[in-house]
């Protein structure tokens, strides 16, 4: 990377961020995926969604972060929690877990000034067998996105093999919702859909950092948001299930900033 190069914004309107940048961003993502992890144990059936959230909010602060989410246009919480219909923006409340529900949460920490964003599902007791297929494509259509992440690709390449790979497993992808730019910032351009062409959009670059996020229904792909004016749903009330990284294109890929210290990643292990 070339001194002009450094700092650059993008005819798109994205920042091409420096090779310093990179550990900025990775100690921001690993405190975020740190807290996804602790959390993982405490996801029970009868615990209440403001619970985890405390617990959450209680390791932002001793982790010497700051939560992104309190305060964000008016978000009062350190995590979206997200239970079996909710597509994302789930507020989390005095509601308890049921066996079998499936949950995603997201959290957005800032160290440094650099913004860590990532969630993952979890599941309340005994996963069913169509939940877990849902989890499983929702998790490999993620990972292969990010596989399409390097430059000289562009933004499509990585919604159309989301979209291509979840549409062949007969579920559908959220329209509505998208990843982002982030580094400095929580939400930067470009959007990052998880549907598209090949070849359109923006051309990816070494130094552009951003989310990938699918949500992924096993009905219909419509949303609605709800009279709190956060919580999606899916409007056919089928399961939808979310997985999100903050990763940074390389000169030869990407680097995953928000990967699971402990591997608890994946929708199927065991704590
Ligand atoms: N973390 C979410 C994302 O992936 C944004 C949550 S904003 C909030 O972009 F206000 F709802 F928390
Ligand atoms: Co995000
Ligand atoms: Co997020």
């Amino acid at each position: 990377m070339d001194e002009t190069h450094r700092g650059r914004i993008t005819k798109d309107g994205i920042r091409i961020y420096e090779d310093a940048d990179y550990a900025g961003m990775l100690a921001a993502g690993q405190v975020a995926a740190q807290i996804l992890d602790e959390v993982a144990p405490l996801v029970v059936p009868g615990v209440s969604t403001e619970e985890l959230d405390a617990f959450i909010e209680r390791r932002v602060v001793e982790l010497g972060t700051t939560s992104a989410t309190i305060g964000y246009k008016g978000y009062k919480h350190a995590s979206c929690i997200s239970v079996n219909h909710v597509v994302c923006h789930g507020i989390p409340g005095h509601k308890t877990l049921k066996d079998g529900d499936i949950l995603n949460i997201d959290v957005t920490v800032i160290k440094d000034g650099w913004f860590g964003d990532t969630s993952r599902m979890y599941v309340a007791g005994k996963l069913s067998r169509k939940a877990e297929r849902l989890l499983q494509v929702t998790y490999d259509s993620l990972m292969i996105g990010i596989e399409a992440v390097k430059p000289g690709n562009t933004f499509g390449d990585i919604g159309h093999a989301i979209q291509t790979y979840v549409e062949s497993n007969r579920m559908s992808v959220v329209r509505d919702f998208c990843g982002h730019g982030l580094g400095r910032v929580f939400h930067a351009p470009p959007n990052v859909l998880h549907y598209g062409r090949p070849g359109t959009g923006p051309v990816l670059e070494e130094g552009m950092f951003f989310t990938i996020e699918p949500m992924v229904n096993l009905g219909r792909p419509e949303t609605k948001v709800l009279s709190d004016d956060w919580t999606a749903v899916t409007r056919d009330k089928s399961l939808s299930a979310q997985y999100e990284h903050s990763i940074g294109v390389t000169a030869t890929g990407c680097e995953i900033f928000t990967l699971s210290p402990g591997n608890l990643f994946h929708p199927t292990y065991k704590v």
